[in-house]
C-alpha cells in the first residue's frame, strides 16, 4: 500500500525498490509546481533551476496550458492516425506557420523526433539525391546528445550511454563540434553525405556555445554540398536561448527542425519534425508513424504552449534575464576560485567547477543549493546546468543569483 502522504524517504525507497536504476536523482521529492517554483512533500519551496531539462519553459502548470489540456481531455484524447481528428490539422497549420516550415511530422519524445529526422534525411538522400542504397552518411558532432535509442547511442561518444548496447547502427561520421574547417573537409572528402545533425548549443555536454557564425557557416556549407542541415532544437528551442530557436541568433533556417520538450510546456510528451514539402513529401503512408503522435490532446496542449511563448514574450525575457544572470555571475567568479567560468545563451547557462572531472564537487554543490532552496543538477564533467523556467522575473532571478553565490561561499568555508 502506498500511503496517502508519502514522506520523502518512502517515495525514494519505492523508486529504488521498484524502478529501474537508470537515473541518479538528487534526493528531493517533489509533489507540486507552479510557475518558477516546485514544492517537496514536506511543503518546502524551491526555485526550479532545471525546468525538466528545458521542458518547462512556460513554468510549472501554466494555467492556460492546463486549461487546454483539461478541455481537450474532456472531449477526445486519442484516435490514432487510423482516422482523422479535428485538432491535428489545426495544430499542423499553426505549428508550421509558427516556425516557418511547410510541413510537420508529429511524434512524442525528443529521441523519436531525432529518429524521424534521421529516417527522413536518409530517404530524401536516396530518392532525391540519388545516393546509392544503404550508403547514406550523416555527419554528427562529438559529445552530442540526441537521446537514448539504439541508433542515437550508436553515434554518441558517452561510454555510459553506449557500452554493452551494441551492435551499433552504421552510417554516421563523427566530427569535432564548432570546427567549421573539419566540417568542410568532411563534406569535401565523402560523397555520400546526406545530412549534418547538430545541436545549436550542446546542452547535455555542458552548455557548449559554438563560436558566433558557426551555425550560419555550417548551413552555407550544407547548401554548397547539397546536404541537409538538421537542427536538434529539442533543448535549445522554444525561447530557451533568447530567441524562438537558437538558430535564429544566426538567421539560419534548418532544412529539418527537431523539437520536443517545451513544445508542450512540460505538460505532455509532444515532439515534432518540421521541413518543407520537397523533403517531407518523401514519407508515404506506412513508412513512419506512432500511435500517439499527433493525438488531439498533444495538439491542443502544444498550441496553448506555443501561444504562451509569444503572449508572454518569453524569448525576450530569456534574453534579458540571461544577460543579467551571466553578468552577475561573471562579477562573482572574479572573486571566487571554485567556479572556473560561466557560459550560456539566454536562460540556458552553466558554471564550470574548478575541480577534476571525476570529483563530486558539482553534485555536492547541488545538494547545498537544494538545502538553500534552489534545484539544479550537474551535467557531464564538473558542470552545473542552470535553466530556470522562462516566466521568471528579474527579482526572482536576482534572488536565485544570491542563493547561488551564498551556496558557493558556504561550500568553501
Ligand atoms: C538536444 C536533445 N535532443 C534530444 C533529446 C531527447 O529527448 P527525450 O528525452 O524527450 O527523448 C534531448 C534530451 O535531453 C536533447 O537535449
Amino acid at each position: 500500500m502506498i500511503s496517502e502522504k508519502n514522506s520523502s524517504q518512502q517515495a525514494i525507497d519505492l523508486e529504488d525498490n521498484y524502478g529501474a536504476h537508470n537515473y541518479h536523482p538528487l534526493p528531493v521529492v517533489l509533489s507540486r509546481g507552479e510557475g518558477v517554483y516546485v514544492w517537496d512533500v514536506d511543503g518546502k519551496r524551491y526555485y526550479d533551476f532545471l525546468s525538466a531539462y528545458s521542458a518547462v519553459n512556460q513554468g510549472h502548470c501554466h494555467p492556460q496550458i492546463i486549461k487546454a489540456l483539461n478541455k481537450q481531455a474532456n472531449s477526445l484524447t486519442l484516435t490514432s492516425r487510423a482516422f482523422y481528428n479535428d485538432v491535428l490539422g489545426k495544430y499542423e497549420k499553426f505549428v508550421t506557420e509558427y516556425f516557418g516550415l511547410e510541413k510537420v511530422l508529429p511524434m512524442n519524445t525528443g529521441a523519436e523526433a531525432v529518429e524521424t529526422a534521421i529516417k527522413l534525411c536518409r530517404k530524401y538522400a536516396y530518392e532525391k539525391k540519388g545516393i546509392p542504397e544503404n550508403k547514406a552518411e550523416i555527419i554528427v558532432c562529438k559529445n552530442n546528445f540526441h537521446g537514448r535509442t539504439t541508433t542515437i547511442i550508436s553515434f554518441s561518444n558517452d561510454e555510459d550511454a553506449r557500452k554493452n548496447f551494441g551492435p551499433y547502427t552504421e552510417g554516421f561520421i563523427k566530427i569535432e563540434y564548432d570546427n567549421i574547417d573539419i566540417l568542410e573537409e568532411t563534406l569535401k572528402t565523402n560523397k555520400n553525405i546526406a545530412g549534418f545533425l547538430v545541436e545549436p548549443i550542446q546542452g547535455e555536454a555542458g552548455v557548449y556555445v559554438p563560436a558566433d557564425g558557426y551555425l550560419s557557416k555550417a548551413k552555407a556549407l550544407c547548401e554548397k554540398y547539397g546536404v541537409l542541415f538538421i537542427a536538434d532544437e529539442v533543448q535549445t528551442g522554444i525561447a530557451r536561448t533568447g530567441k524562438l530557436l537558437a538558430v535564429n541568433h544566426e538567421n539560419v533556417t534548418p532544412d529539418i527542425l527537431i523539437l520536443g520538450k517545451a513544445l508542450s510546456g512540460g505538460v505532455y510528451p509532444v515532439s515534432a519534425v518540421l521541413a518543407n514539402n520537397d523533403i517531407m513529401d518523401v514519407i508515404k503512408p506506412g513508412q513512419h508513424g506512432s500511435t500517439f503522435g499527433g493525438n488531439p490532446l498533444a495538439c491542443a496542449v502544444a498550441i496553448a504552449a506555443l501561444e504562451v511563448i509569444k503572449n508572454e514574450n518569453l524569448a525576450e525575457n530569456a534574453e534579458k534575464l540571461g544577460k543579467l544572470f551571466r553578468s552577475e555571475l561573471q562579477k562573482f567568479i572574479k572573486t571566487n576560485s571554485l567556479i572556473k567560468l560561466v557560459r550560456g545563451k539566454g536562460l540556458l547557462n552553466a558554471i564550470v567547477i574548478n575541480d577534476t572531472e571525476d570529483s563530486s564537487t558539482a553534485w555536492d554543490i547541488c545538494l547545498k543549493l537544494r538545502d538553500n532552496g534552489l534545484l539544479a543538477k550537474p551535467t557531464h564533467g564538473n558542470i552545473i546546468r542552470f535553466a530556470p523556467p522562462l516566466v521568471m522575473n528579474e527579482e526572482q532571478l536576482l534572488d536565485c543569483v544570491s542563493i547561488i553565490k551564498k551556496t558557493i561561499i558556504e561550500f568553501q568555508s
